[in-house]
């Protein structure tokens, strides 16, 4: 297999703006967890929390957040594909969110809140799917290089509390999506690589038990934005 690209993209622009020295650069701070943890409903918390600490503050999802990633969000959550093929979309997406969203913004100083990144490829694409975990770090390296979070905050829950509000967001009438659907051990699977990568680098990630009601969980995620 070939070494990876370094520095720069199919383009030749670069992924980190040029005169940006790493210590002015913004903080990346991105959510993660299983279907039904209950990550998005923070992050305005979120935000409000490090803007009241002085931070421009970008907040941003994947797969989206610029109108190509967006558009491939609608396929990748509701069109059946190869998992290959999914894995690429996922990495097109990000590439354009990236170089056009997070890159700039994290260039500007601001602080980038993003709701997923790769390391949902990881435990949806790598751990849900089965993917080579070979071509997701070589995808990885290729498209992002050293933009990678600084911090990543996982909002854990075991499996039945995440079916059960999956099934209380279904019976209300909200459509779940293709990887909401997914059965035979994959929501598992997915945990699994979620709570590996966490071990694995304790540094970057705090694990938040996002069972407990939500005025607990705030109060876990303003310490967690102070201490940074
Ligand atoms: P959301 O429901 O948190 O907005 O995320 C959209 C879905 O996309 C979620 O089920 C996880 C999935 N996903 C992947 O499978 N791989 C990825 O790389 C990303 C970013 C999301």
């Amino acid at each position: 297999r070939p070494e990876p690209p370094r520095r720069s993209g199919g383009h030749g622009r670069p992924l980190r703006e040029p005169g940006v020295t790493p210590g002015a650069r913004g903080k990346f701070v991105t959510l993660e967890g299983i279907d039904g943890a209950g990550k998005s409903t923070h992050v305005a918390f979120l935000a409000d929390r490090m803007r009241a600490r002085g931070h421009a503050v970008v907040t941003t999802r994947e797969p989206g957040g610029t109108p190509t990633g967006e558009a491939l969000r609608q396929l990748l959550l509701h069109e059946p594909m190869d998992h290959d093929t999914e894995t690429l979309l996922m990495f097109a997406a990000r590439r354009e969110h990236v170089l056009r969203v997070i890159g700039p913004a994290l260039a500007r100083g601001d602080w980038v809140l993003c709701d997923r990144f790769t390391d949902a490829t990881w435990a949806y694409q790598g751990g849900g799917h089965g993917v080579d975990g070979g071509r997701i770090a070589w995808l990885e390296q290729w498209v992002h290089g050293d933009c990678r979070p600084d911090l990543t905050i996982l909002f854990d829950v075991p499996l039945p509390v995440s079916r059960e509000r999956l099934e209380r967001a279904s019976a209300e009438g909200r459509r779940l999506d293709k990887f909401e659907r997914e059965g035979d051990g994959f929501p598992e699977r997915v945990r699994a690589v979620y709570l590996a990568r966490s071990r694995a680098e304790p540094a970057r990630f705090r694990v938040v038990d996002s069972t407990r009601p939500q005025e607990a969980v705030r109060a876990d995620l303003a310490r967690i934005v102070e201490a940074l």
